[in-house]
């Protein structure tokens, strides 16, 4: 079993490592050597779309929220809803809709069931998942394949940092038709499989944690593209420790969770870019801090976050689209270091499985 980990104590920390290489893998063709522009064949024949409806569940499902802000930022009324929250309460579709379903292993069965009930209301349907000839890969019009390889840790990393660079591939097809190639995006695009190794190489994460191990909860806050982070951090975090994590929108923290923060409940800030809403999740970090929780800040510097944190954990300047998947790779590094210290069996949780193939 040593030799399929390569030498890594577990599965996780073995894929978290191997992201520089499944991000290459997911970006390879797919950008134009010469013009820089991004082409996606199999979605060569995908109409064009008014709204977007995403529908996952876990980890895709944060995948899902932050391909929605990214096409809503580009001018598509776009949308994601938990799969099986999508079964109870549809939202309308026409055949001018597309509805994508972000999962990971393509059997997730609430994941299918909102794909179907999409497709016999007229939707066209996309598939974007990992696993070559799936489930949901068979059954919907089209499929975009991330291209991560086999993910044996049951929680999701390398698949999630896959997924995000495959809703931005989404994204530039259904807006950037007939555009030359956007620079600095496509050249950050490019960079990314370096920013991850350089986290990797870099990352502050276990020494860091190290220090709040008796803690009584741990938050994650983010903002805008920061938001999803925050989720699946905290998501990651609760998967794998066993603790109480929670991520919530950096916004809402005046809104009730704040009565739960004092100086034993740890808080992650994910702020990332430059905008308003870095200015506003710092004014957060301040709230937190006139309560005595402590404050790590997952931040690329330049809103200088790190400036009101206990302690920092850096990663490089990208484009403000790409940034949040550097900030998660921090964070995965956080919850299995975490998780390793409280020696917990980190490839397989208790309770948890892989792929949930009953609704
Ligand atoms: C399970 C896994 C999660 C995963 C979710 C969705 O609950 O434990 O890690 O995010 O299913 O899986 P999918 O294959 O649809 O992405």
């Amino acid at each position: 079993e040593q030799t399929g980990k390569s030498g890594y104590d577990h599965y996780m920390l073995k894929e978290i490592h191997e992201q520089p290489l499944s991000l290459r893998q997911c970006l390879s063709g797919r950008i134009d050597e010469l013009d820089g522009r991004i082409t996606v064949e199999e979605l060569d024949d995908l109409s064009d779309h008014e709204t977007v409806q995403f529908v996952a569940c876990g980890t895709s499902y944060h995948a899902a929220l932050y391909g929605a802000q990214l096409l809503r930022a580009a001018g598509v009324a776009a949308n994601a809803y938990y799969a099986h929250e999508y079964a109870t309460s549809p939202a309308p579709v026409s055949t001018a809709d597309l509805v994508v379903g972000v999962t990971q292993s393509g059997e997730t069965a609430d994941t299918l069931s909102a794909l179907r009930e999409a497709s016999r209301r007229g939707a066209e349907t996309l598939a974007l998942t990992n696993v070559v000839g799936s489930t949901a890969a068979r059954e919907a019009d089209h499929v975009l394949y991330i291209r991560a390889g086999p993910e044996i840790g049951v929680a999701a990393t390398k698949t999630f940092s896959s997924q995000l660079i495959g809703v931005n591939l989404l994204t530039s097809h259904l807006t950037d038709r007939g555009v030359k190639r956007r620079r600095d995006f496509v050249d950050d695009l490019r960079g990314i499989a370096n920013d991850v190794q350089a986290v990797l190489d870099e990352s502050e994460a276990a020494a860091v944690v190290e220090e709040f191990v008796d803690s009584d909860a741990f938050f994650f806050l983010g903002r805008g593209l920061d938001y999803p982070v925050a989720l699946e951090g905290a998501l990651k975090f609760k998967e794998i420790t066993y603790e109480h994590a929670e991520g919530f929108a950096a916004g809402e923290l005046k809104h009730g969770p704040l009565a739960l923060v004092t100086a034993n409940t740890p808080i992650f800030a994910v702020i990332t870019g430059e905008g308003e809403a870095a200015r506003k999740t710092i004014g957060n970090v301040k709230e937190v801090e006139a309560r005595d929780a402590p404050v790590v800040v997952v931040t690329d510097g330049v809103a200088e976050a790190g400036r009101y944190a206990d302690h920092v954990l850096e990663i490089p300047t990208t484009d403000e689209r790409l940034a949040p998947l550097l900030a998660n790779v921090q964070l995965q590094l956080v919850a299995y270091h975490m998780a390793a210290h409280l020696d917990r069996e980190i490839d397989k949780p208790r309770n948890l499985a892989k792929s949930v193939t009953v609704e």
